[in-house]
């Protein structure tokens, strides 16, 4: 084991093969550091561009730091950019491009990379998301210039709380070396120790529904958060990283298991459109939860309270692009983000799930 957090930062570093890690509060505080480091004197709002269906934590880091947000769409196929999309949005001026990993289903980084290489754009990859996924033999959030990790509630490195800010050259490292000197100390992380065991007792198949009946822990929400001031890792979450991070990658090989076998159930289900992950040397998807397009008609007839009760649960309820707190930047046509807002559902992939549990899925959703 490392000593305090420096040494802790340094081992994170080497675990991603990248120059340099700074660990703080959480990954949307990592996310607004990366926005806000794109600011120059001349443009102290950085355009930022982000995808139109994601985490709601988006929203607050763009929010938090200033940034003018432009939107591309998601492709419901693969959760990845709309590529024509994205391309609009770097035409129109966006000097930094967030990339997200959702459910830990890769994004074709040789793609996206290429796209922003030409525009002279940014690369911030979330991977937060993405823990025990790999994209040609890199872990997820190592690729961009700069990476975002979160090691909070349900991200499958999890330590109750905290995040990362991961970089990459000397630029890099001298950024973060900057941010450290400023940003306020954590605290001790009692809440996270409570969330932390909440987590682990409560993620049992047999009590999947307890957990909307105590909402001040927050399980399974997706709120809009107003921002806060980003502050380094609380002590208590920097003492279990890294037993998490080795649980993580032994959790990982459990949930792409888990995932091939729900492919083979739900193989042939009229309504039922699995997301497409992409394959090749050294590509892992994380698969944190799987995520399928679920017809409308079919939702509504199979009903909330049954999908719950196996572990599913729906995506985000509106596209990023629509949420009220952005809707000024969020004028435009998401066809793909719409349509996952309507139609998407995941199911759970974690070790609890048995293969009974994955044939009840498979009835519940036949039609
Ligand atoms: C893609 C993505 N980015 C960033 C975050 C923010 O991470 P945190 O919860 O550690 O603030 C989340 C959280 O759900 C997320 O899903």
């Amino acid at each position: 084991m490392s000593g305090g957090p420096a040494g802790l930062e340094q081992w994170l570093a080497r675990r991603y093969e990248v120059d340099a890690a700074l660990l703080l509060d959480s990954g949307t505080s990592a996310l607004r550091l990366a926005v806000e480091s794109l600011a120059t004197a001349t443009a102290p709002a950085v355009r930022v561009a982000l995808p139109a269906y994601a985490c709601y934590d988006l929203a607050t880091a763009a929010a938090g730091a200033g940034a003018e947000v432009s939107f591309y769409d998601v492709d419901p196929a693969t959760l990845g950019p709309d590529w024509a999309s994205l391309s609009a949005a770097l035409s129109a001026g966006a000097v930094a491009v967030v990339l997200v990993h959702q459910y830990g289903i890769p994004v074709d980084l040789d793609r996206a990379r290429a796209l922003c290489d030409a525009h002279g754009a940014a690369v911030i990859e979330d991977a937060a998301q993405g823990a025990g996924a790999w994209w040609r033999h890199r872990r997820l959030g190592a690729r961009g210039d700069l990476g975002i990790l979160s090691f909070g509630r349900g991200k499958g490195m999890t330590a109750g709380g905290g995040g990362a800010l991961l970089a990459t050259g000397p630029r890099g490292r001298d950024l973060l070396d900057a941010f450290r000197s400023r940003v306020a100390r954590g605290g001790p992380g009692i809440g996270s120790w409570i969330r932390l065991v909440a987590q682990a007792l409560l993620s049992h198949p047999m009590v999947y529904g307890i957990p909307a009946g105590m909402p001040w822990l927050g399980l399974g929400e997706t709120p809009y958060h107003e921002p806060w001031l980003p502050r380094a890792i609380d002590a208590a979450e920097a003492g279990v990283i890294q037993s998490a991070a080795d649980l993580a990658d032994r959790e990982a090989d459990i949930r792409r298991d888990a995932a091939a076998r729900l492919g083979l159930v739900l193989r042939d289900h009229a309504g039922v459109s699995p997301v497409r992950a992409p394959a090749g040397d050294g590509i892992r998807p994380g698969w944190l939860r799987y995520p399928v397009l679920l017809d409308a008609q079919d939702r509504l007839r199979i009903g909330t309270a049954p999908l719950g009760r196996l572990g599913i649960v729906a995506g985000y309820p509106l596209p990023l692009a629509r949420l009220p707190q952005l809707r000024a930047a969020g004028i435009g046509d998401w066809p793909g983000a719409t349509r996952l807002a309507k139609e998407l559902v995941t199911l759970p992939t974690h070790h609890w799930v048995s293969d009974r549990d994955r044939a009840a899925m498979g009835r519940l959703l036949s039609r």
